[in-house]
């Protein structure tokens, strides 16, 4: 069978950064519960012109800068941040990006586990037609009630993924680790903008998944845990990936301190520490960072673990491909983040604030992100966008 996996990959994130240490003061709580507790240093506030479609389209336009449309026959956009109930937020982005029409676009939904599952149902249609690619989009905007726990694990981001045969940087291994239990850690009822969320129950759930899933992925014929050159977890707060690889580090009689999950995690972490939680996104920006900043892995093996609440987890293997770091957008990666401008505490409850119509009346939005794409305006209930080709690429 040929190899199927990962040919590029690219990340996008809002335009504010907040600092935590400023929500702490805001919360009358210590700076180190968020900055060393949670392990969050930044989170991105998207502006009010950006939305899951904006940050998608930004992502893959980095792609589609590299490769031919006519070779993308599905687009599947994975997000818990739907911006409709009917109409896949895939088919703005692949409007926005002039691909052909001669392609499917869906939109795929499991709290933060979604963009693993279009990542292995793009394999899926790969593996039925190899001369076909499919855009795989995991963009989300982590909003929690203010003042509540869960509103310093607030972020956004979205990465884009293109799945082929004979991929140039990571082939999926054939063995995944599943699990799905029906429970509610965190759930957003069509009524609401923010999630019911029982974070505390949400930890030991996501610690328990990755028993059950290694389990699984034991019992199927999976690696041995010593095969793995490195390992990335779902980050909702970075210092999730701890827990998390402690657990599984202790499944197999392993001791663990902090120097030696450090030694495992610390590279997973550093763009997730700065955009916060990106939901669906967020185990793929773990991915990014690692790639970015740890020594070459070709040939190694790279173990997955993703948990979206609800819950379904799956743990699966990549496998790095010789030179895949030739691909990687190292310094666009860091740029992205480090070009968001910082706000006070102030502006952004008044982004927070903003409310989009939700009346069918009509509102002309300002200019208030930079990106290269925007949403430009409301109107009969429809979200209208524009790329802005004179703002930065
Ligand atoms: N310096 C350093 N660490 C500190 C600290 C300080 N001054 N004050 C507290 N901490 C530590 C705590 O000991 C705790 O660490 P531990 O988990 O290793 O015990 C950590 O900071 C968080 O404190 P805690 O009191 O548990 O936070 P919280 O209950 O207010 O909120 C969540 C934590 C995860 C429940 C909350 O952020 C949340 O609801 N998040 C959204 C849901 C989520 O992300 N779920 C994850 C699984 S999907």
């Amino acid at each position: 069978m040929f190899p199927i996996g990962i040919h590029d990959i690219a990340l996008a994130t809002g335009h504010y950064a907040l600092d935590l240490e400023e929500l702490a003061e805001r919360h009358g709580v210590d700076p180190g519960k968020y900055t060393v507790g949670l392990g969050q240093s930044t989170q991105t506030v998207p502006a009010t012109d950006e939305d899951i479609v904006t940050m998608a389209a930004a992502a893959a336009k980095q792609i589609m800068a590299e490769h031919d449309a006519g070779d993308i026959r599905t687009v599947l956009l994975a997000t818990e941040t739907g911006i409709d109930q009917s109409k896949a937020a895939a088919i703005y982005v692949q409007d926005l990006l002039g691909l052909p029409s001669s392609t499917r676009a869906v939109e795929l939904k499991q709290a933060c586990y979604g963009g693993t599952s279009a990542l292995h149902f793009a394999a899926g249609l790969v593996h039925r037609n190899p001369g076909h690619k499919v855009l795989v989009l995991a963009s989300d905007i982590a909003k929690y009630d203010l003042g509540s726990a869960g509103e310093a694990t607030q972020g956004a981001a979205a990465v884009a993924m293109l799945v082929s045969a004979d991929p140039a940087v990571a082939v999926l291994e054939p063995v995944s680790g599943l699990y799905t239990a029906n429970v509610q850690d965190f759930w957003r009822p069509n009524y609401r903008s923010t999630p019911m969320v029982d974070g505390k129950l949400s930890v030991s759930l996501y610690l328990e998944a990755v028993e059950q899933v290694w389990k699984d992925y034991e019992a199927r014929g999976g690696r041995a845990i010593q095969d793995f050159a490195a390992f990335c977890y779902h980050q909702p707060f970075t210092r999730m990936a701890y827990k998390a690889h402690a657990r599984l580090l202790e499944i197999h009689g392993i001791d663990t301190d902090n120097a030696r999950l450090d030694a495992d995690l610390a590279a997973t972490t550093v763009y997730n520490r700065l955009v916060g939680n990106s939901y669906t996104a967020s185990l793929y920006v773990g991915l990014m960072s690692l790639l970015d900043h740890a020594e070459d892995l070709s040939g190694r093996s790279v173990g997955m673990l993703s948990y979206g609440s609800g819950c379904v987890a799956e743990f699966f293997g990549l496998s790095m491909v010789p030179g895949y770091r030739r691909r990687l957008r190292t310094s666009a990666n860091q740029s992205a983040i480090a070009r968001r401008e910082p706000i006070s505490y102030e502006r952004y409850r008044e982004i927070r604030e903003f409310e989009l119509p939700e009346d069918g009346s009509s509102k002309v939005l300002a200019v208030d992100g930079a990106g290269p794409f925007r949403l430009r305006a409301v109107a009969e209930h429809s979200r209208m966008y524009e790329a802005c080709h004179l703002i930065q690429a």
